[in-house]
């Protein structure tokens, strides 16, 4: 490895870095809310103060708008589902204006063709026969080890200890970085995703991980092994190869779309499952409901509420029309708990019958990397249900909960088990 890091490390822990910038705090739930709003305005304009908890005068809320587009939520599964289906109509452009200058014009902020033509390329790193290797090779031996490291404790906090350390690990692994650089990338990753607490750090992150990510596609373009930077490196579609750029805005994106999500989605399910003992059991004694209970997990607590898209043209949606220009926010979190999809949707249920919800998106932007997030967390689980026998909340800890108005997880989730 070549590239040279910037030694500010140690000055400053990613983890607490990482939740401020994530926002997390607060106590109240935000779905409450989102009940009235299904109810009455399935489509209705974006209200800073309640759907973000932010604390702003009428004053102050007209001059923030003033000679903004307008911007309207939609909550419901059929109005998400509607936008986030048509792409030509709701563009995803709107990506570009903040997370753009950090990642790079990467697929997420693509509209078709373009994006076709990526996904395509991308999508050769996501096979079935890659993920059959990576479940062995790089998963089950990255959380095996961090177990390790607690597994005698008798008590822990899992999201510390675990489900935040283990996506960036497997994510390190799957890239080939070795063990030792991990804090370094690690770092690095949450500089980046704290974008808009410091942009001056996000974007010198950006370049400093370009330069990480060039020296090793630097060597695999020359040595090609089986990692995914050799993939990428390797990708063809009608001839056509990903340019370093390409391959540089897609690995940072992951960072933010596949570490973070995948940190929060397993950290709320485990919170699910440890506050419903019941369940808990049902699952340890039945792996064979592992599979719905991450989908349930996933339904009940997104580790993303909201994603937003662009208006085109003039539309009309659920009876309201939307002026050309207009960002639209998708409410992932509401759609995923409609009553008019789902009994008694403030309930978690690993019993309850499925239907396919909208935690991943839906349409051409759906994500590449859900595959991935469902191996990955059932094997986190399964190695926590088998390695820390009779796992339970930590009765004399504050009870777990999970925080967030946009990014959601629990900030500590605090477990016993027998040693
Ligand atoms: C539970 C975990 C995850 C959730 C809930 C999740 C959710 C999402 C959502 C909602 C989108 C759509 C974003 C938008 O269009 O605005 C998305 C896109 C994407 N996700 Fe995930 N994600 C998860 C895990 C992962 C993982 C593990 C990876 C890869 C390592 C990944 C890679 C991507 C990529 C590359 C895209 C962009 C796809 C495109 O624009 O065509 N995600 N994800």
């Amino acid at each position: 490895m070549t590239a040279t890091m910037s030694a500010d490390e140690g000055q400053y822990d990613p983890f607490d870095e990482f939740n401020r910038a994530m926002g997390a705090g607060g106590e109240v739930s935000p779905y409450p809310a989102f009940v009235e709003r299904r109810r009455t305005a399935p489509v209705a304009p974006f209200d800073i103060r309640s759907e973000m908890g932010v604390d702003l005068s009428d004053e102050d809320l007209a001059a923030m708008s003033e000679g903004q587009p307008q911007t309207f939520t939609a909550s419901t599964f059929d109005t998400v589902n509607t936008v986030l289906r048509d792409g030509a109509t709701f563009s995803s452009k709107g990506y570009a204006e903040v997370m753009g200058q950090v990642l790079g014009h990467s697929i997420l902020e693509m509209d078709e063709p373009e994006h076709h033509r990526m996904r395509a390329l991308l999508q050769q790193a996501f096979t079935r026969r890659a993920m059959e290797r990576w479940e062995p090779e790089v998963v089950r031996p990255v959380v095996d080890a961090m177990i390790d490291g607690f597994a005698g404790a008798g008590a822990v906090d899992l999201v510390r200890a675990f489900t935040f350390p283990f996506p960036i690990a497997v994510f390190a692994r799957m890239l080939g970085i070795p063990d030792e650089e991990l804090p370094t990338f690690h770092r690095l990753g949450v500089e980046l995703i704290g974008v808009t607490v410091d942009f001056d750090r996000a974007v010198r992150a950006s370049a400093q991980l370009a330069e990480y990510f060039g020296a090793i596609l630097e060597e695999r373009r020359s040595r090609p092994a089986e990692d995914m930077i050799s993939v990428l490196a390797q990708a063809e579609l009608d001839g056509e190869r990903l340019t370093d750029d390409e391959i540089f805005s897609f690995l940072r994106l992951l960072l933010p779309a596949g570490a973070e999500t995948t940190y929060r989605s397993s950290s709320n399910l485990l919170v699910g499952l440890l506050t419903h003992p019941d369940q808990l059991r049902a699952v340890r004694d039945d792996r064979a409901l592992l599979p719905q209970a991450i989908e349930e997990g996933i339904r009940w607590e997104p580790p993303l509420l909201t994603i937003f898209r662009t208006a085109t043209r003039d539309v009309e949606l659920a009876g309201v029309p939307i002026p050309e220009g207009s960002t639209v926010i998708t409410n992932l979190g509401s759609a995923n708990h409609d009553e008019a999809r789902w009994t008694d949707p403030e309930r978690f249920d690993v019993f309850r019958e499925q239907h396919p919800h909208l935690a991943f998106a839906a349409g051409p932007h759906m994500c590449l990397g859900m595959h991935l997030a469902r191996m990955e967390t059932a094997v986190a689980i399964n190695a926590l249900l088998d390695r820390l026998p009779n796992l339970r909340v930590d009765p004399a800890a504050a009870a777990p909960h999970i925080t967030g108005m946009v990014f959601r997880a629990p900030p500590r989730l605090d477990v016993v088990w027998d040693t």
